[in-house]
């Protein structure tokens, strides 16, 4: 699909055009000229409460006069400034109505849509963005897959503002393929399958790919890493792909995914119920690999390098068991007493490996913990940092994403929690506090630069009946990164 922008809604033909309506008040112009061609069928629906223009409402009006030959979609705003979560609720009844319809050029009068707090250009980016996330369906194993391919083959867009626009709709395909890849099942998407990925990126857009396999791993001396993939028939890979857009001498932005392709708890083997969602436990570096698309699009002026840490978590006779003890590359030692609490130390030996690319920032993105979606539900991902430049710098793109984070601290208070009698730290330092004492074993590796910590584990996917990855935080890293452009 093709994402284009208008100037009025006058001068466009489309085979739809969608206006918005507010309970109360006037129209806005858009909406307004449309139900003049309308001879005032809009406000007529309006006063007879057949359409009341509630938050996000719909009612299509297939013809509405013969010289206007576009079809309508009247979308109800309410009476009061669209909040956030109300706005994404409306753009989200426009994608989930149009996509199903037989129209191929639909035209989206925005201009009506205003977001509190939110600018013309900043309402452009998201709106494009949600849009278009709206049309994405997981694609893969049904027989009638094929039909839910949508007939609209270009959005337009009123607007003007041709940069905010298009990175809004990066950022929607960037969390399409993060949401593609977070569903796709633990028996296809393998570690080896995100290495090919990788390299697939590399290809469509001459970014470097390194893969480090579990030989390299060794002599480098992972041995943490290496601990959690040791149950499993599938290699572990550290993955490394490097898009460089600004000057060469530039130290590099980088992020960092938490690549478990499913997570069994190992030998401290999870229960039944719902385990089928440790699919979704390599969400973060999904995200990574969204936000290495939507900035391969863009294109921006800067050097950003994103590493995954895949693995699989599994047990069996090979496999790491409650009690051993192994060596991190940092020189460390870690007694692992939860073979459940993987991600950390599979990140740890990433976090030190990416020292050597001097970064000037480090952002982790992991579903880490239970504990966080305890704390925080599925609004907020919990956020650490080491430095109140990169958290106010992740608040303020969390913010102009609209993808929202909460600071969690980080006191040096809650590291002795991770004492261990047997090696220099515990892997598991809960149960109170959970998410902060995975944050703080993290901190522990990450003393060579400024640092965060995304615990996604609430945000990156829904369970229940409608189960599926979110794509977060891609909005957010986007944002965030498009900031450090200079
Ligand atoms: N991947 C899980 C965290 C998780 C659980 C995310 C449920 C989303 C939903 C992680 O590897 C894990 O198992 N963490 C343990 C840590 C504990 C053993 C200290 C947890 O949260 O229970
Ligand atoms: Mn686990
Ligand atoms: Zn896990």
């Amino acid at each position: 699909m093709n994402t284009a922008l208008f100037d009025r809604i006058s001068a466009v033909e489309a085979d739809l055009s969608v206006v918005f309506v507010p309970s109360e008040g006037e129209l806005p112009e858009s909406t307004a000229w449309v139900d003049a061609k309308s001879s005032g069928q809009i406000l007529q629906l309006r006063e007879s409460e057949v359409f009341k223009g509630s938050v996000a409402q719909t009612l299509l009006l297939p013809s509405i006069s013969e010289e206007f030959a576009s079809a309508v979609l009247l979308v109800g705003i309410g009476k009061d400034a669209l909040s956030d979560a109300k706005a994404k609720k409306v753009i989200a009844a426009v994608s989930s109505q149009i996509k199903g319809l037989p129209f191929a050029k639909v035209a989206v009068a925005l201009s009506g849509l205003t977001i509190v707090d939110r600018e013309a250009a900043n309402v452009l980016t998201l709106a494009a963005q949600w849009l278009n996330e709206g049309f994405y369906e997981f694609i893969g194993f049904k027989q009638d897959d094929k039909e839910k391919v949508t007939k609209v083959e270009t959005l337009l867009l009123e607007g003007s503002d041709e940069s905010a626009m298009s990175i809004g709709v990066a950022t929607a395909a960037g969390s399409a393929f993060t949401r593609q890849l977070g569903n796709l099942p633990g028996n296809v998407c393998t570690p080896s399958y995100l290495a090919s990925k990788a390299q697939e990126l590399g290809e469509d857009y001459g970014i470097d790919v390194e893969l480090v396999d579990e030989t390299k791993m060794d002599e480098l001396g992972m041995h943490c890493m290496l601990s959690v993939g040791r149950g499993s028939d599938q290699p572990s890979y550290l993955i490394v792909m490097h898009y460089r857009g600004g000057a060469e001498n530039e130290a590099p932005h980088v992020l960092l995914g938490k690549g478990i392709t499913f997570d069994t708890g190992g030998i401290s083997l999870k229960p039944g119920a719902k385990m089928d969602e440790m699919k979704y436990d390599m969400c973060g570096a999904a995200s990574v690999f969204g936000t290495m698309k939507a900035i391969c699009e863009l294109k921006p002026a800067l050097n950003f390098t994103a590493v995954i840490a895949a693995a699989e978590n599994m047990p069996s006779g090979h496999a790491t068991k409650p009690g051993d003890v192994v060596r991190t590359m940092s020189g460390k030692t870690v007694e692992v007493l939860n073979t459940d609490a993987e991600g950390r130390l599979v990140l740890c030996d990433a976090l030190t490996y990416i020292e050597r690319f001097e970064p000037q920032s480090v952002v982790d993105i992991a579903t880490l913990t239970g504990a966080c979606i305890v704390a925080l539900g599925s609004v907020n991902s919990g956020m650490y940092s080491n430095s109140d430049v990169v958290a106010e710098s992740l608040k303020s793109a969390s913010k102009g994403a609209a993808d929202k984070l909460w600071q969690m601290p980080l006191d040096e208070e809650y590291q002795q929690q991770l004492d261990s009698n047997f090696a220099d730290i515990g892997n598991i330092g809960g149960p109170e506090a959970g998410s902060v004492t995975a944050a703080c074993f993290l901190s522990r590796f990450t003393d060579a630069y400024p640092w965060a910590h995304l615990d996604i584990a609430g945000t990156a996917w829904t369970g229940g009946a409608a189960k599926g990855a979110s794509g977060r935080p891609v909005g957010l890293l986007t944002q965030y990164l498009l900031s450090k452009v200079s």
